[in-house]
């Protein structure tokens, strides 16, 4: 199993190279576990450059992004913040549920994700210029969105938006059976079964099982779970704590999953 082994969709990897290449910054949008953080990764290293991620959320300052004046044996010091870091270094800057930060600690990107491409540290009075292989890409699940944390316009509109979404079934069990070493017919079964979810989404109205807990649901299969057990824990407790709607999907994992640890689905990574 390699950490970063990503399987692609369709274009996001061609966009996000063709964005690299002009400079611009990317966005991405997609459900939860869909591979937004996998494909970022996996760009870094297609792309040679180290990612430095900033994980955003309601008190994220812009000092928190650019760095502030430190106190240090005496003397007032500034230091650089991750994203000054990333800047100056020139890589890839990920900021990561870009929405939950506050339209003041982004309005700091406006200059850097445009044409001029710079950084304008006042408070250091330093003018940063972000080189070529400098790239910004932002990450947002527009299902948790809601009026108060909407992004203006005027940021989003700076962006190239790769709008991601789970993989096809097939690619989506290869990711399975690679990321876990399951059997194929296993991974087969668990996406099957959580395609019967999604479906029936518009009835559950709750955030769909995502790629990431069919992999957790499959590592627990790989070392001698249950299908169903494993599913329980891994794919239908997380949706919902209604009991009705336990006991719906209950039957959804029912009618696709095996109940019982079958040891033809256990691999060579289970410890004996
Ligand atoms: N395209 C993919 N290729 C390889 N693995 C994938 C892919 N999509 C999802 N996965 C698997 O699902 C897990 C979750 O993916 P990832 O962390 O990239 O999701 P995410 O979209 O960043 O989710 P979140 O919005 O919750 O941060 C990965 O660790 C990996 O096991
Ligand atoms: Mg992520």
């Amino acid at each position: 199993m390699t950490d970063d082994l990503y399987f692609s969709s369709g274009t996001e990897v061609r966009l996000f190279e063709w964005a690299f290449h002009q400079h611009m910054p990317v966005m991405l949008t997609g459900p939860t576990g869909c591979g937004k953080t996998r494909l970022v990764e996996h760009m870094g290293q297609l792309l040679g450059r180290p990612v430095v991620t900033i994980s955003c959320h309601d008190d994220l300052t812009s000092s928190d992004l650019v760095g502030r004046f430190m106190v240090s044996g005496g003397d007032v010091v500034w230091l650089d913040g991750p994203l000054t870091r990333a800047v100056k270094s020139g890589a890839i800057c990920y900021l990561d549920e870009v929405v939950e930060a506050r339209h003041d600690s982004l309005a700091i990107l406006h200059s850097l994700t445009d044409h001029r491409r710079t950084l304008y540290l006042d408070r250091a009075d330093e003018v940063v210029r972000a080189p070529d292989s400098f790239m910004l890409v932002c990450s947002y699940n527009p299902a948790y969105r809601s009026s108060l944390k909407e992004l203006k316009p005027s940021f989003r509109q700076r962006f190239v938006t790769v709008a991601m979404d789970y993989l096809a079934p097939d690619r989506e069990a290869e990711v399975i059976v690679a990321e876990t070493g399951v059997d194929a017919a296993v991974a087969r079964r668990l996406v099957n079964c959580a395609t019967s979810i999604r479906e029936a989404d518009a009835v559950f109205h709750f955030e769909p099982p995502s790629t990431r807990v069919l992999v957790a649901a499959a590592r627990l299969v790989a070392a001698g779970a249950g299908e169903l057990e494993a599913a329980r824990a891994c794919v239908l407790a997380p949706l919902s704590s209604d009991g009705a709607i336990g006991a719906g999907l209950e039957q959804i994992a029912a009618a696709h999953l095996r109940g019982a640890a079958d040891p033809a689905t256990r691999t060579t990574r289970e410890t004996p």
